[in-house]
């Protein structure tokens, strides 16, 4: 890990009206660091992911990115144009459910080939056996290459979606729940992956989970929210291992069901 944060998180607020999405999240995100946002139903958890991804305009605070020059920017002082280039370059988004992260009605080919282009490939042969490559990875078949996701099952749509997020060599991604909608067994196998792969790409990750289980085999650190409040935070193990407040430690030992 570099010595500088990736990203520098101050004061981040989100209203909805007089409701509270999330508020005053501060902290800072190591390169090939993998935070992990839990927390009950309805705590700020997916507002806050859709705040630092941009997806959301925060209703006050900041958020620094590192760009790959080594300057910090903040991200909701870009124009849109630099926003939507970093997110289809240097970031990745993985939806809880692979059909907001997907085009359904093209090839699991093109819905990798799509992102490689967006970076400057031209070379279709190549962008092809880089497709094809990344399917492997994710262990899909490469005879499946021409089929459209709308073919696929759960599992496999989200493997398409998370090579589709990996194929650039991003910096940082996000994921909201990438386990969520599976049944446990693909969950496990899913999650083997997907540890596997940030560790080989150095990634720095902020995933969002309901799931202790998951946090605890991803993240290097975990956050807990509360009511839109993060109340807790620290390296996984000690969080989980030690929670110093009430409501993780309830969260831990399984009374409140999340
Ligand atoms: N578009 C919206 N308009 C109004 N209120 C919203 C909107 N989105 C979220 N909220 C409110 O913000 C709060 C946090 O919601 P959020 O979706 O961030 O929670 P979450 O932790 O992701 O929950 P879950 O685990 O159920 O996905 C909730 O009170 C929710 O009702
Ligand atoms: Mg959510």
């Amino acid at each position: 890990m570099s010595d500088q944060p990736l990203l520098n998180v101050r004061g981040v607020s989100k209203f909805y009206g007089s409701r509270i999405g999330c508020t005053d999240v501060s902290f800072d995100l190591w390169p090939g660091e993998v935070l992990a946002i839990v927390g009950e139903s309805g705590s700020g958890k997916t507002t806050l992911l859709n705040c630092l991804a941009t997806r959301l305009m925060p209703t006050t605070g900041c958020v620094q990115y590192r760009m790959r020059d080594g300057n910090l920017r903040d991200l909701y002082q870009m124009s849109d144009a630099e926003r939507r280039f970093l997110m289809r370059t240097d970031w990745g988004f993985v939806h809880q459910n692979p059909a907001d992260g997907l085009r359904m009605t093209v090839s699991a080919g093109a819905n990798v080939g799509e992102r490689l282009m967006a970076v400057g490939n031209r070379h279709y042969g190549n962008i092809r056996n880089t497709a094809s490559d990344w399917l492997e990875r994710v262990e899909i078949a490469q005879d499946r290459i021409d089929d459209q996701p709308r073919a696929f099952s759960g599992g496999m749509r989200q493997r398409l979606q998370i090579a589709r997020n990996l194929v650039t060599s991003p910096r940082l991604v996000f994921m909201d729940e990438p386990t969520g909608g599976l049944d446990v067994s693909v969950q496990a196998r899913l999650l083997d992956l997907v540890r596997g792969l940030v560790s080989d790409l150095g990634l720095a990750v902020i995933v969002v989970t309901h799931d202790l289980a998951v946090a605890r085999l991803l993240s290097h650190r975990m956050m807990v929210m509360k009511g839109g409040r993060v109340i807790e935070q620290g390296l996984t193990d000690r969080v989980l291992d030690d929670p110093r407040e009430p409501y993780t430690q309830l969260l831990v030992s399984s009374i409140l069901q999340v």
